[in-house]
């Protein structure tokens, strides 16, 4: 359907890279700063490169003010160069310029946290993407990379700490209270990796040996108060710099390492050399104000920071159509750190059953939807909205493809001849390929198909049994669904990991005819690479049960017949816990989706005893992990249900889980509150993984536990809030207050526990963040709640981690009553994506894409939605970022 009120604006195209015009050599800059104006000078030694078709100078600037422009000493007039919008234009310049500019520019207006800006006093950039070219003109472009060395001025009282990127080599005094501090990068970088950070702030730091033995100054920077929160992000960033060492010989190439927390910010932190900068959500934590879950994220984001020193900032990307070349390598790499820091086969695999979650939930409905983009993107309005799940998790999984294919050594080779061949420079995501395919001597060519192709690939399997031959054939057929702009796809290279068990869930040895080599294996990993391929199985005795897709070695959906029966083997025997838990799924998703739809027709609901026993005995099986135990337990989220329709009803879909919740409490009581009981974790609070897992079971149990509730299991949460020793168990209770449905009396129990919370923990951001996301994804939650809670005074929507908390949450993750049949949610969504379109455009269009599935809802909702999306689609001003998001929703 097209829309003509929605202009779609100007797309970039991949296809149009052109080289530049000029490089840059080295860069000074000079900073006097101050919140409300801040003068920049930067002098860049620039060379023309005679390579490129560009024969002008080109720089790119937003919200500057253009104080002074000098060409090789020479002053540039008006006439001399040419500012078209956020193009400056330079025509008929020399081979060797150095060009001179001033630039004023005004930090505390600067609300989009992107460029210089101002956050409680302090100054902090963000420049990836594009936030460079707000702070001077420049060629802001991740090709262009050059050396750095800024010197920052500032009043000493208000800004007593001055860092950049690099080594400190040299500071002191000025005058009229103010001082300095002189920085240099000793790497080339692109100005996406610039960095600075002044202002007032205490950190952490030690020393710390390197392989090498050469030593290297680590420190943690954060707000006055907060040193008692710091532990943790400092335990990480040395795991993760040995890690790095073990795993891949890299080595921290600088003498020093700086991290900075700050509560203003649009991501999760980001990876400038030397000086990462991250959201205090991914540094802050001690037993009282962080959960488990936030240890966990701690780690796993100093590491994924970390590690782009070497993927990301030693070999970076040629352009911003290759930008998973450096976040889905990072990403698999930090997914790689965790699981190897748990180290165990069980924790291995609930690591990767909680990002196949992810990846199934976000970026498979990504696929689906109008948004949808390869790995490698062709086109984009506002880079921006692609630092997507796409790019990110679905990049991590192609990444993890050439592992599988290659297995551990011949992916590590891959990587090292990467490094020698592309180090300090700026490249493609096929020169990954290219290193992967020529250091194992394997053609990696159709496997381009996963970076320039959209859509997640479906698998069918159809199998034949011939008991008098003793084969076993396994047909897999592949296909993928139309995207935009990809309305017919290639066959890609999919490597199934796969084994086959027998009547009494063992593996059988493998002879594939087309896997010689293998022989005799129990786990084998095939290659379907056509539209329909037949694999041979021999000395097969009798008809097994397939395992197919273990650890989930491809990002497809897997179409397979299975009875409860098979399925059911598979949950108790499989020896691949992930198709352990993935068996557990299907036979849950089954169930809900058949009790949703008789929802629908009115008739009343069961659940079989079947099911239930299979749970139970899983819930009892002391031998599992906990931790695994509690994946195993988990129903599919109301999301994931959601993508097994055509047309979603979410209050249907929250109705049928709820009563698989409560049936199975109903049936389990007794065994979950044993659970409950034997997995205590009393004395000190350690985020370590076996109390982590502890928690994990006995949390799950509780919520459970109050499914089906008595005064006895509300008395057992209630107790739980009152005594935590710690967050995860403290949060967790609250969690199950407020969800709560009771009696009168029990109501105001709850909703006093939450405001003694608040009280409690009123000096603490991102446990008030924490308070406001219960909130908004609690059932008792709808549209006029949310409205309230805006109201309260400690809500802002200029804060990103506060809107996220309540308003992102209640639209992503509280569905049954967002998709409200009146369409006040989506009221309320247009009203704040224009609110927010105005104040920070990336969080907007973050917002905006809650709309995205709009054609999967009943056609009255559909109404709605579209009259929203239309609403926000004619708001005056709009940003490139929310334009972007609305008119392709409306296009679809
Ligand atoms: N490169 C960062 C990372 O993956 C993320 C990032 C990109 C970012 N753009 C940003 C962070 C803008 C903050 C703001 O770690
Ligand atoms: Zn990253």
């Amino acid at each position: 359907m097209r829309n003509d009120t929605v202009i779609t604006p100007q797309a970039i195209l991949r296809q149009e890279y052109v080289a530049p015009g000029y490089w840059v050599d080295t860069v000074e800059m000079g900073f006097d700063l101050d919140l409300k104006s801040t003068l920049v000078a930067n002098r860049m030694v620039m060379r023309r490169n005679h390579a490129s078709t560009e024969k002008d100078l080109v720089l790119s600037g937003e919200s500057l003010k253009l104080v002074q422009l000098r060409l090789n000493g020479v002053k540039l007039k008006k006439a001399d160069y040419q500012i078209d919008g956020e193009t400056l234009r330079i025509s008929n310049a020399p081979d060797e310029v150095t060009l001179e500019i001033t630039t004023q520019i005004q930090p505390s207006k600067n609300t989009s946290l992107s460029g210089l800006y101002a956050s409680k006093g302090n100054l902090i950039t963000q420049c990836e993407a594009e936030g460079f070219r707000k702070i001077t003109w420049f060629p802001d472009r991740p090709d262009v990379m050059a050396k750095y060395t800024v010197m920052l001025r500032a009043d000493k009282k208000k800004f007593p700490v001055l860092l950049s990127n690099g080594n400190l080599i040299d500071e002191g005094d000025l005058d009229d209270g103010r001082h300095f501090a002189k920085w240099e990068d000793p790497f080339k970088k692109p100005s996406y990796l610039f960095a600075l950070v002044a202002g007032t702030l205490v950190c952490q730091e030690e020393k710390f040996k390197l392989k090498s033995g050469r030593k290297a100054l680590l420190q943690v920077w954060v707000e006055e108060g907060n040193l008692d929160k710091t532990q943790h992000a400092m335990d990480s960033l040395k795991k993760s710099i040995r890690w790095d060492e073990e795993r891949f010989g890299l080595e921290l190439d600088l003498d020093r390492f700086m991290i900075v927390a700050t509560g203003d910010f649009n991501m999760g932190a980001m990876e400038n050399k030397g000086l990462n900068i991250f959201n205090t959500k991914y540094v802050l934590a001690n037993s009282s104000i962080a959960t488990d879950i936030d240890y966990a994220g701690i780690e796993s984001v100093v590491g994924h920071e970390y590690f782009h020193n070497w993927t990301g900032n030693r070999v970076t990307c040629r352009d911003w159509f290759q930008l998973s070349l450096k976040e889905g390598l990072t990403v698999f790499r930090d997914q790689e750190f965790s699981a190897d820091l748990v180290g165990t086969t069980t924790g291995r695999a609930v690591k990767r059953i909680e990002d196949v979650r992810v990846l199934r939930q976000v970026q498979f409905s990504e696929d689906a939807g109008p948004m949808a983009h390869p790995v490698r993107p062709d086109s984009f309005v506002e880079i921006n909205n692609f630092y997507t799940v796409t790019i990110y998790e679905k990049g991590a999984e192609v990444v993890r493809m050439y592992y599988t294919l290659l297995g551990h050594d011949g992916f590590r080779k891959g990587m090292d001849l990467y490094f020698e061949r592309h180090d300090g420079q700026a490249v493609e995501c096929d020169d990954f390929r290219a290193a992967m395919a020529d250091s194992s001597g394997r053609d990696l060519t159709q496997f381009e198909r996963w970076y320039s192709q959209a859509g997640t690939p479906r698998v069918s399997v159809v199998t034949a049994y011939d008991a008098e031959a003793q084969t076993y054939d396994i047909k897999l057929t592949q296909s993928c669904p139309a995207t935009p702009g990809q309305e017919k796809k290639l066959p890609f290279h999919i490597p199934v990991a796969m084994g086959l068990l027998d009547a009494e869930g063992k593996d059988i040895p493998l002879y594939c005819d087309d896997y010689p080599a293998q022989a005799g294996a129990t786990n084998l990993v095939i290659e379907l690479t056509a539209a329909s391929q037949t694999f041979r199985f021999n000395k097969v005795a009798s008809e097994p049960v397939p395992s197919l897709l273990r650890n989930f070695s491809a990002p497809v959906v897997l179409d397979i017949d299975y009875t409860d029966e098979e399925l059911g083997l598979l949950f108790a025997n499989d020896s691949d816990p992930f198709n352990r838990w993935e068996a557990g799924q299907r036979l849950a998703t089954r169930r809900l989706v058949k009790l949703t739809k008789v929802l629908q027709t009115g008739e009343e609901l069961s659940l079989d005893d079947w099911f239930i026993n299979a749970l139970r005995n899983t819930l009892n099986d002391e031998s599992l992990d906990p931790a695994f135990r509690e994946l195993m337990l988990t129903l599919p989220s109301e999301a994931m249900i959601a993508e097994a329709f055509d047309v979603v009803d979410p209050q249907a879909i929250h109705t049928a889980r709820q009563f698989v919740r409560a049936t199975i409490t109903r049936h389990l009581k007794a065994d979950l509150l044993h659970a409950y009981e034997t997995h205590q974790t009393p004395g000190k609070y350690r985020p370590d993984a076996a109390s982590m897992a502890k928690r994990s079971l006995k949390n799950l149990a509780l919520s459970y536990l109050l499914e089906w509730a008595d005064e006895s299991t509300f008395d057992l949460a209630h107790l739980q809030f009152k005594e935590a020793a710690n967050m995860t168990d403290r949060l967790a209770a609250l969690a199950a207050l407020t969800n709560f449905n009771g009696t009168e009396k029990q109501q105001k129990k709850s909703e006093k526990a939450l405001r003694r919370f608040f009280k409690d923990f009123k000096k603490e951001d991102l446990v008030i963040d924490k308070w406001f996301m219960l909130q908004a994804t609690a059932h008792t939650t709808d549209v006029e709640k949310v409205r309230e809670l805006m109201q309260h005074p400690a809500f802002t929507l200029t804060n990103p981690n506060r809107a996220r908390s309540l308003v992102f949450n209640f639209c992503n993750a509280n569905p049954s009553r967002f998709h409200a049949a009146d369409g006040s949610g989506y009221a309320l969504w247009a009203e704040l994506v224009i609110a927010l379109n105005k104040i920070n455009p990336q969080v907007a269009a973050r917002l905006a894409r809650s709309l995205d599935r709009w054609k999967k809802y009943p056609v009255g909702l559909q109404a709605h939605m579209k009259l929203a999306l239309q609403k926000v689609a004619a708001t005056k001003k709009l940003s490139k970022d929310v334009a972007e998001v609305v008119s392709k929703a409306l296009a679809a």
